[in-house]
């Protein structure tokens, strides 16, 4: 088994507006396609697993648009959950208090990549 991290490169710096989001489908070996998305806004730029603590439904509103309207928070379309896009906190909404599942990210040559560890496993779609 590999000691290292593995990483997944995802886009382009530059294919994410600033303020925007994307959203992607990981595969992980022999797990079905796993969904995550990147948000970037000012000098914010994060990955989290697409996937509301509140019932587990994905939280776009239509390909690719994760924030709210202002592009102040990551908004969940079912029930209209608040996130911080820094840390995934819920500020307002049925799981307030929650956080999204935080991927970590780096950029290099301007090409985003998720870094996960050796033996990572995103618990079963829900
Ligand atoms: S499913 Fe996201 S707030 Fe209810």
């Amino acid at each position: 088994m590999s000691t290292t991290a593995s990483c997944y490169e995802l886009c382009d710096l530059d294919d994410i507006a600033d303020p925007g989001s994307r959203g992607f489908e990981l595969m992980l070996g022999a797990q079905p396609p796993q969904r995550l998305f990147v948000v970037r806004k000012g000098g914010i730029l994060a990955a989290y697993r697409n996937r509301c603590p509140h019932t587990g439904a994905p939280l776009e509103w239509l390909p690719n648009q994760f924030l709210d309207l202002d592009n102040s928070f990551i908004q969940c379309a079912i029930h209209g959950a608040l996130f911080r896009p820094e840390d995934g906190y819920c500020l307002r909404g049925p799981c307030v208090g929650q956080s999204l599942e935080p991927l970590a990210l780096e950029v290099v040559d301007s090409r985003i990549r998720v870094r996960l560890q050796p033996g990572y496993r995103l618990p079963a779609e829900g």
